[in-house]
């Protein structure tokens, strides 16, 4: 009940401010974001890619209007391919990106500048021997993303992308990406979205997502099952078994920091887990996001901001 109010708080200015200073070492922050540098993110790729997971880095950052922080996104996922390869780590970890933050929504050519600056980034991945997903904000932009997508996949078939069950769309997007090679990201959905295009209730979400995983397991594709429910993640294993898929022929996607015994319990099982890493200084956007999907950890958050630790 409380996640659509957090989230239109989240877009307060004050409240940005007041929660921007805190440090990212600050308890909350830290628990779902491993820091501000490549190097912390890529310390963090290591130790999980240690125990047997899969990472996926994602720079933070959404809504560049301004072309040079655009470029600077771009910068920072070529340095980060750079440092994962120099590691041995691009086997096990690829990026994920935000087309807003490679200046979809700029007002004159976002479309086009945004396909570019991916198309660096992905140009980049595959030199590093490794992928990019394409993330999925809020339901204005999915067909500008998509779009971008197709033609990513011209040149980088390998690329990514996300669905949200939360969209009424999101059934006939999965039949339409259920193809061979087609690697498909499907989660719930964590932005607010109006009655015309979203489900609002969360059983008819996890109905979707059940509907969703029924069409991308039956399909050809790469079905990549981002979720922390219990419930989802038992019928992807069953609906993986009913259509015949290997272990390997799916994985599992999990965010940092969020049930990592479970991440952990389903890498030694057999199973592929890959860990969603957000790191940068510009944590604001998500750590919100994931504060409206956990109630329960407001409390948490509040004391962290009292103390400011
Ligand atoms: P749900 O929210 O129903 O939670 C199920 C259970 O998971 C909870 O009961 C709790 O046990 C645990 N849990 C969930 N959130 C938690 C939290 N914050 N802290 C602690 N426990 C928590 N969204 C989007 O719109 N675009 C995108 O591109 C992506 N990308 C993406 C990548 C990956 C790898 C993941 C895992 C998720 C995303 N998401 C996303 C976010 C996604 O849409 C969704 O908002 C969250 O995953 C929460 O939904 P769940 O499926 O986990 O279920």
């Amino acid at each position: 009940m409380l996640r659509q109010p957090l989230l239109l708080l989240a877009r307060s200015e004050r409240v940005k401010k007041l929660v921007s200073t805190m440090p990212v070492s600050a308890g909350i922050v830290s628990s779902y974001v491993p820091g501000e540098t490549t190097e912390s993110a890529v310390d963090a790729t290591a130790e999980l890619i240690g125990h047997g997971l899969h990472v996926t880095l994602d720079y933070l950052g959404e809504d560049t209007l301004d072309v040079e922080q655009a470029d600077a996104t771009v910068a920072a996922y070529v340095d980060a391919l750079g440092q994962l390869s120099a590691r041995g780590l691009t086997r096990g970890a690829e990026v994920s990106l935000k087309l807003s933050a490679l200046g979809q929504a700029l007002p004159e050519n976002g479309n086009k500048i945004a396909l570019e600056n991916a198309r660096a980034i992905c140009r980049a991945a595959r030199n590093a021997g490794t992928t990019v997903t394409l993330d999925m904000e809020d339901h204005t932009t999915t067909d500008s993303t998509l779009a971008i997508l197709r033609e990513l996949r011209k040149d980088f078939p390998e690329t990514g992308a996300v669905l949200q069950s939360y969209l009424h769309r999101t059934e006939a997007d999965c039949r339409a990406l259920a193809y061979e090679g087609s690697r498909v990201r499907l989660c719930k959905g964590a932005y607010k979205q109006p009655e015309s295009v979203a489900f609002q209730d969360r059983l008819d979400v996890d109905k979707s997502y059940v509907r969703c995983l029924k069409v991308l397991m039956a399909g050809q594709g790469y079905p990549m099952v981002a979720t922390h429910d219990p419930r989802m993640v038992e019928i992807a294993g069953s609906l993986a078994s009913r259509y015949g898929r290997a272990k390997g022929s799916y994985e599992f996607q999990m965010l940092y920091g969020i049930r990592p015994e479970e991440q952990k319990r389903l890498a030694e099982r057999g199973d592929t887990v890959r860990v969603y890493i957000p790191y940068g200084t510009e944590w604001y956007g998500y750590l919100m996001r994931r504060l409206a999907e956990r109630p329960q950890n407001l409390s948490f958050f509040v004391k962290s901001l009292v103390s400011k630790k």
